[in-house]
């Protein structure tokens, strides 16, 4: 039987062996897929490891997903310029590094949230690596404009710096600001930063918010209630992350499989699992 994991650490948490046990199901896929805490230190091992057992794949989560590029013999255009890896496959010799994250993110948006990005206005909230993860795809889905604003400016400056050619061929506005000078009423406003896992404030004013905008943490579970009440507080849409992190994972299992997995039903089962 082909044989998947992800590696982490910590990793007890993840829910992606019972997402991926559940699309394997319901595409009649045969496969393996547990979870390895991995040391730290010990990430380029344990890949190594788990490919001389056989490992056709693996999820890579916290916090080996900037480590994991540097194994990859190859990279797709969006974990480059995330300059990070979520997934990796192997086939022989070769290891393909690819990031799901963003488009996990935009699927989760588009098909679950069912919102429009195509010429709306995004405002992406923090430039650390879960912003990173998630840009590349964000302008690929053809908004008329996003800004990226972070704590640390200068951060969302570098950050854009790298999509620029991407941004201009998509004909996407692409912008870097502090937290202060953003703008308001934008259509979707995503929180990338650390803020909810910090347990602090939302680092934006409440009128970013559009009336009726969607208003997305990449966090789910206590760690997004804080956003999601103050999305409410300001008439926008809460959306907390659970919806990307199955749709990153659909996305992998495509990779890997070269079979779409139904997302939505899956995504079902597990909001209601964690209610
Ligand atoms: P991750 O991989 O989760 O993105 P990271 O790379 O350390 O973690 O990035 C954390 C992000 O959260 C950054 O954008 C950070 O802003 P700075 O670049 O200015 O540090 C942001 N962040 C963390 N705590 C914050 C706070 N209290 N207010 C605003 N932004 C915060």
């Amino acid at each position: 039987m082909d044989r998947y994991c992800v590696m982490g650490n910590p990793v007890e948490h993840s829910k992606s062996p019972w997402i991926h046990a559940r699309f394997a199901q319901l595409t009649g896929q045969q496969l393996e897929y547990t979870k390895r805490l991995v040391p730290l230190g010990g990430f380029a091992a344990a890949v190594a490891e788990f490919r001389a057992q056989g490992g056709k794949g693996c999820n890579v989560t916290v916090p080996f997903k900037f480590e994991s590029p540097a194994i990859a013999t190859r990279l797709t255009p969006r974990a480059q310029l995330a300059q990070a890896s979520n997934t990796l496959k192997f086939d022989g010799d070769d290891v393909l590094g690819d990031n799901t994250d963003g488009i996990g993110l935009v699927n989760d948006v588009l098909r679950n949230a069912g919102v429009d990005i195509a010429a709306h206005d995004i405002l992406l909230v923090g430039a650390g690596g879960a912003a990173a993860g998630v840009l590349a795809p964000l302008i690929e889905a053809g908004p008329r404009r996003i800004v990226v604003a972070n704590r640390t400016a200068s951060k969302a400056v570098d950050l854009i710096a790298r999509h620029t050619s991407l941004a201009a061929g998509r004909g996407v506005e692409l912008t870097a600001s502090d937290l202060d000078s953003t703008g308001h009423g934008f259509d979707i406003v995503i929180n990338a930063t650390a803020t909810s896992m910090a347990g602090a404030s939302v680092p934006v004013n409440g009128a970013v918010l559009k009336p009726g905008a969607l208003a997305c943490d990449l966090m789910y579970g206590p760690l997004s209630q804080g956003f999601l009440a103050w999305a409410a507080e300001h008439g926008a849409t809460g959306r907390d992350g659970l919806g990307m992190l199955v749709e990153q994972a659909a996305e992998a299992f495509f990779l890997w499989r070269g079979v779409r997995p139904p997302a939505a039903p899956v995504l079902a089962e597990l909001r209601a699992s964690l209610a």
